[in-house]
């Protein structure tokens, strides 16, 4: 960028008349590389080894084949037949793949992985009062105190303090809060009224930690239409859009991502200096899902992987995908579910070209250009 031609006493002074030229002339101009790392707080869809690590017994799974089969070619600890939305956005910011905070002989010089398969944004004592199960109990607290604590170490050390506020804060995270309570047989409706405005109030807290502890760049991310998922379809009654989904479910994880929005446009005043991106997965999924045949998926509802085809959609939550499966589709590439709840390596970067590489479903569109 131009700044780091400037002396450094002029870098502060020019950077606000380099921000307007950059959009209002809508130029071309890269901000790639301006991320020295990225700190990630999410769930399995951002998991990239905290799951295993943890000592997760559904995480295991990931360790074995048929996960990582088409990338990179062997079992990596993710969720995918290869790779999730966050190893896309490190390499597309020029960072390496982010490693699992649990880690810890790991090199976390491009940032930190404190995403953990099963992690709710509540508390699981809140979940479990509710008669809600977990499959984890590193939920989005557990994920800032360890944020916390990485940065106290590296402060008291001689770490890269600046890659943690000049760092790019990614927040996914609410899916497993709502997809438990379903199977937990409470409404979308009870789902609405009283577990999202917890879930969006402690995701809000979280922003508030941060800020507090030097953060200036975050990224929301949406949560998926959970009810386009074969778990959800397997194990949840309820209406049937035209494409088969559940609607209602669908219509809560939208909302979800409005209420985001909200919290994204309110933060945005109260702190006019901090950068509070969106990522619209809910709207990028939509829109491929409708679309499929353009983007070269046959399968939009059955697991490529799974328990066989006794079941309607490949799907069976006593035997998720794994090593034995009877079921694994010979091309991953058609199919947008990996394994009943995850994606394949394939949707995952069609999401991605949406996304951050075409700007469509990106508040604001130009930020990963
Ligand atoms: C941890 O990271 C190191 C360095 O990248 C790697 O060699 C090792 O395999 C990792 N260990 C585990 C258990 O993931
Ligand atoms: C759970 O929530 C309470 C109050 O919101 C908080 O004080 C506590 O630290 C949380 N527990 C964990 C394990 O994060
Ligand atoms: C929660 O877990 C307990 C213990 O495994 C089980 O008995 C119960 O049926 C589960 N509840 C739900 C809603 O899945
Ligand atoms: C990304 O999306 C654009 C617009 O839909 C399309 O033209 C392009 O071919 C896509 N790129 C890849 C790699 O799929």
């Amino acid at each position: 960028m131009a700044t780091t031609t400037l002396a450094p006493g002029l870098t502060f002074l020019w950077a606000p008349i380099l921000l307007i030229s950059i959009s209002s002339a809508a130029c071309a101009s890269s901000i790639l590389g301006t991320y020295p790392a990225i700190f990630v707080f999410g769930d399995s869809l951002s998991d990239t080894g905290n799951g295993v690590l943890s000592g997760s017994s559904s995480a295991l799974r990931t360790t074995q084949f048929p996960y990582g089969e088409t990338f990179p070619g062997f079992p990596a600890w993710r969720y995918s037949d290869g790779r999730v939305q966050v190893d896309l956005l490190a390499s597309h910011l020029g960072l390496p793949f982010l490693n699992p905070y649990l880690n810890s002989s790991a090199d976390f010089r491009g940032g930190v992985n404190y995403a953990v398969a099963g992690a709710t944004a509540l508390n699981v004592s809140l979940l479990h009062s509710l008669g809600v199960n977990t499959s984890s109990d590193l939920s989005l607290d557990v994920q800032i105190s360890w944020h916390l604590d990485a940065q106290a170490r590296a402060e008291s050390s001689d770490g890269n303090i600046a890659a943690f506020t000049e760092g790019l804060y990614v927040i996914q995270i609410g899916g497993d809060d709502y997809t438990h309570s379903y199977c937990a047989k409470y409404s979308p409706s009870f789902v609405i009224s009283t577990l999202m405005p917890l879930v969006i109030q402690k995701i809000r807290n979280a922003v508030e930690t941060l800020l507090s502890s030097g953060a200036k760049n975050f990224l929301f991310i949406s949560i998926t239409p959970v009810g386009c998922s074969a778990a959800m379809l397997t194990n949840v009654d309820g209406n049937r859009d035209a494409y088969g989904c559940l609607e209602e479910l669908n219509y809560a994880s939208y909302l979800h991502g409005v209420r985001i929005q909200e919290e994204m446009a309110s933060l945005r005043v109260l702190y006019p200096d901090v950068s509070f991106l969106y990522m619209d997965l809910f709207g990028a999924y939509d829109y491929i899902f409708k679309h499929k045949e353009m983007f070269g998926f046959s399968e939009d509802l059955k697991a490529c992987c799974g328990a066989g085809d006794e079941y309607p959609y490949n799907y069976n939550s006593d035997d998720v995908c794994n090593v034995e499966s009877v079921s694994v589709c010979s091309s991953p590439s058609e199919y947008i579910l990996w394994d009943g709840v995850h994606f394949t390596d394939s949707f995952n970067l069609q999401i991605f070209n949406q996304t951050f590489i075409t700007g469509s479903f990106i508040d604001t569109s130009h930020a990963f250009q």
